[in-house]
């Protein structure tokens, strides 16, 4: 066999390395040439039929072919490698030209907000923050607050009640209002300085706030049977309405970053307070300016009410009072409709971040 051959071989396994697309096209055609019965092998085996001299100078122009083949099939692997690692590069391509997408970070809703502040502003002033059960006992929301046994406030119409009854045989209710926090948090307050009265220390000063989620069976622009209440009482030996006069006048100007607003305390009534009286507001500029507005029921915490707090009313006398953070939301923001804060509409809620 003539190195034309040879050659010609060699030329039909570099065309047809370069024809193949894909590794594994790569591998067939070399098995044609240089694989177990490919045309160099076979060339190979032929060599044992030749004389010595003749066996060397062909075995060295077949081994020659070989390597060029070798070399051959080592630059197309590599090409097509090299063409594979392209076009992974190029599908999975990141432009890092473009905008980043901003991750919408949120915020807390505006009555979240404004039960914040009030927690913050009374925390300043030496009060304690408390939380209490949703589901109440007859006695806590209605008993306990010197309510007569047929009080409206009790009736169906106005109160949520739970299919399950308490130990008194009456049904539980969705609290009407935070006021149970005041007997609550005093039975907590007596228990934990229980020891220091005891070895004849004085008992600290009940003073505290209790905000949380409220419900009554109403439902209008003003109403949602789910709203806020923030609670509020300050018991001791010595404390009285001048005292909530200066602690709330002082909150609604912190609270509304104005010293320019006036209170009114305007004769009221609450079972479980008296004297009673209701806390209007005017600002004296602003677009609130002139009319009174209401935020608050007060009171002097009634003799009955302390009695039941299991405390002497002879020794102990103060205020409590109970107001809305929906209402001081609303004015704080100008919001007209108390329904917006519970529609969860994020255009709307958005405008508080
Ligand atoms: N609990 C009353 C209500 O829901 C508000 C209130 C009035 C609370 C006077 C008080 C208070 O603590 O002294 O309307």
């Amino acid at each position: 066999m003539s190195t034309d051959t040879l050659d010609s071989i060699v030329d039909s396994a570099r065309r047809a390395f370069a024809g193949a697309r894909t590794p594994a096209d790569l591998e067939n055609a070399k098995a044609q040439f240089i694989g177990k019965s490919g045309r160099i092998t076979e060339l190979m085996k032929g060599l044992g039929a030749l004389g010595v001299d003749e066996k060397k100078t062909r075995g060295a122009a077949i081994n020659a072919a070989k390597q060029a083949i070798e070399a051959a099939l080592a630059g197309r692997r590599q090409a097509l490698a090299d063409a594979e690692l392209d076009a992974q590069l190029k599908a999975e391509a990141l432009d890092v030209t473009l905008p980043g997408r901003l991750r919408d970070p949120g915020g807390l809703h505006p009555v979240s907000l404004t039960m914040e502040r009030i927690e913050r502003i009374f925390a300043s002033m030496g009060f304690d923050v408390a939380d209490g059960p949703e589901i109440e006992t007859d006695w806590h929301s209605f008993t306990s607050l010197n309510n007569p046994p047929n009080h409206p406030a009790r009736s169906m119409q106005d109160t949520f009640y739970v299919d399950i009854k308490g130990e008194d045989g009456i049904a539980y209710n969705l609290r009407p209002h935070t006021s149970p926090m005041q007997v609550r948090y005093a039975h907590a307050h007596i228990k934990k300085h229980a020891k220091t009265v005891q070895a004849g220390g004085t008992m600290p000063e009940i003073r505290v706030i209790a905000p949380g989620r409220t419900y009554r069976v109403d439902s209008d622009a003003t109403h949602s049977p789910m709203f806020h209440q923030c609670e509020g009482l300050w018991l001791g030996e010595n404390v009285s309405f001048k005292d909530l006069k200066v602690v709330f006048t002082d909150f609604c100007r912190t609270f509304f970053e104005s010293d320019d607003l006036a209170l009114r305390f305007r004769p009221s009534f609450f079972p479980f307070t008296e004297p009673s009286a209701e806390i209007d507001i005017q600002f004296q500029s602003g677009p609130l300016a002139g009319s009174w507005l209401e935020v608050c029921g007060s009171g002097q915490v009634h003799p009955a009410v302390v009695r039941n707090m299991g405390l002497d009313p002879e020794k102990y006398i103060g205020f409590a009072f109970g107001m809305g953070p929906d209402r001081l939301t609303m004015l704080r923001y100008g919001v007209n409709d108390l329904r917006l804060f519970f529609d969860g509409d994020v255009r709307f809620l958005r405008q508080f971040r």
